[in-house]
């Protein structure tokens, strides 16, 4: 494969840097904590990084709200050293994706500031959508629109002490910016190409559907087609000419795109748009052969025609973890179904995420894995008085958040705070050693153990189509290019393996006459 199409099967891991590694000793992970642990995720074996935002940021949603682009936080690093980052991750052969966050700044953003002082009617306020309110006194909000965080019933306007109400999809302290306005639109690919020039290769854009709002702002309840602010028409236009800025540096977009209708998501995958988009189908998807296999194909099928490569994602740092989702009666997922104290079935939670990675990486297309999952980490119930999760917060505390998948990692069993540095910003569950990356390095029966060979193995599987092949009911069967087979049994009792000529890996043992048991997966050679 060309090298400029190595994101058509990449396998990409995400960082979360504020809980990777902590190399300074505050509780905080940082860049010099990541930088410590290239070697690890070398041998891993991963194409490259995608960084959750490592911008100057007050932390109000874990780094989404962003106050400076073109500078690292503090409790993260500095420029110097990203830029340090970048160049050794390269030198392993290993490339940056960096997050972007369009649809909003953080409130102590220097334009959102200046709006503020600015006052009502001034052209600052033009850069955000600021309106006066309904109701005889303005006391009202503009419109009827719902938080983007589910769950919440907080209203999405705030009313200033002028009079004023400025909009926020998430929490008051994300305003969103207006995308009509040319300065929004200049700005954003100048920060494109400040990444570039520092030898980004790729961009992830945060919630890539909501930029554009509908300039008369209606209300969701009498205006709802189109959407007012989900999935408009005028953003293929902006992320066209962002294509443009990021051809001239041969480097790539990811788009995180929550979208149902699978033909409205395929059109932002354009050959002149975004190479690649989060598939949260799949990711959304229960543990069931025929969902599995519906999503795979329709997630297939709906790529084709733009000629865009799938993505595949167990996880990230939004949603529950892997193995604790497997592991509970609902195996799928679901903003608006989180509650505390789901039960959960680790164990079988484990050995089917094990068995999800195997099918995962035989898939065609990237794949994505996010810090932990590579360890089999649980989601950690996290203590109310600890959760710094706005989502939380929004929904009057009766969902969770997301700060159970954010738990800083474990590297070493013996060490203090399972050898994370400081003591973490968020507490580590008791038995958290037990997942230490020193314990499962030696381990061949470990999750990270598969995980580094599944990579190492996954070039067998190729570039080419999928062919499903014939397979007991809740058994998966499917065969890639140079011969090479991936069977996934989810159906109660064992199956027979196809015949082949050599097992290239397990998610676990086979039985005594050599059949594939329940929650279990194999490569094969044919
Ligand atoms: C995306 C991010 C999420 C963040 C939100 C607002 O969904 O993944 O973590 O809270 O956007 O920026």
């Amino acid at each position: 494969m060309a090298q400029q199409d190595w994101w058509r099967s990449a396998v990409i891991y995400q960082v979360y840097v504020r809980s990777f590694a902590d190399g300074d000793g505050d509780g905080t992970g940082d860049l010099a904590g990541v930088r410590a642990g290239l070697p690890y995720l070398a041998e891993l074996g991963v194409d490259a990084l995608w960084f959750n935002p490592w911008y100057l940021s007050p932390m109000k949603d874990g780094g989404y709200d962003v106050a400076d682009y073109r500078a690292v936080d503090p409790a993260f690093g500095n420029l110097a050293e990203a830029e340090k980052l970048i160049a050794e991750a390269r030198e392993l052969g290993i490339r940056t994706i960096v997050d972007i966050v369009p649809n909003h700044v953080s409130d102590r953003h220097p334009w959102f500031r200046a709006a503020l002082q600015a006052g009502p009617g001034s052209p600052e306020r033009e850069l955000f959508h600021f309106r006066r309110g309904r109701g005889r006194r303005g006391e009202l909000p503009p419109n009827d629109w719902p938080s983007q965080f589910v769950g919440s019933a907080e209203p999405v306007w705030t009313r200033l002490p002028d009079g004023d109400w400025y909009l926020h999809l998430f929490t008051p302290e994300q305003p969103d910016l207006n995308w009509a306005h040319p300065v929004v639109r200049q700005e954003h690919e100048d920060i494109l190409r400040f990444w570039f020039e520092r030898g980004v290769a790729g961009v992830r854009i945060d919630s890539a559907a909501l930029l554009a709002k509908d300039p008369a702002l209606p209300d969701l309840a009498s205006a709802p087609d189109p959407h007012p602010f989900v999935d408009r028409d005028e953003l293929h236009d902006i992320y066209r000419s962002w294509r443009a800025v990021a051809d001239e540096y041969d480097a790539v977009f990811v788009g995180e795109v929550w979208l149902p209708d699978t033909e409205r998501f395929a059109r932002y995958l354009r050959p002149d748009e975004l190479h690649t988009a989060f598939n949260f189908s799949f990711l959304s998807c229960p543990w069931d052969p025929e969902r599995l296999r519906a999503s795979i194909d329709t997630t297939l099928a709906e790529h084709a025609p733009v000629g865009a490569p799938a993505t595949w994602v167990l996880c990230n740092h939004d949603v529950t973890r892997t193995v604790t989702r497997y592991g509970r009666e609902d195996t799928g997922f679901d903003f608006a179904a989180k509650a505390f104290g789901t039960p959960t079935d680790l164990a079988l939670g484990t050995r089917r995420a094990r068995a999800a990675a195997l099918l995962t990486l035989a898939l065609p297309g990237a794949v994505y894995v996010y810090q932990g999952e590579e360890l089999g980490l649980p989601e950690a119930d996290i203590p109310r008085d600890r959760i710094e999760d706005p989502m939380h917060f929004r929904s009057g505390g009766t969902d969770p958040g997301r700060d159970g998948c954010r738990v800083p990692l474990p590297w070493a069993a013996g060490a203090p705070h399972a050898g994370f540095g400081g003591e973490p910003w968020l507490p580590q569950p008791a038995g958290w050693a037990s997942y230490a990356v020193d314990r499962q390095s030696g381990d061949p029966a470990s999750m990270l153990s598969l995980y580094r060979e599944a990579i190492r193995l996954r070039p067998a599987f190729g570039d080419g189509p999928l062919t499903w092949l014939p397979a007991p009911e809740g058994v998966l069967a499917f065969a890639r290019a140079q011969g090479s087979l991936c069977v996934v049994n989810l159906a109660d009792t064992p199956a027979d393996l196809p015949p082949h000529s050599r097992l290239l890996l397990a998610s676990g043992p086979l039985d005594p006459r050599g059949r594939l048991p329940k929650d279990t997966a194999v490569w094969l050679h044919g």
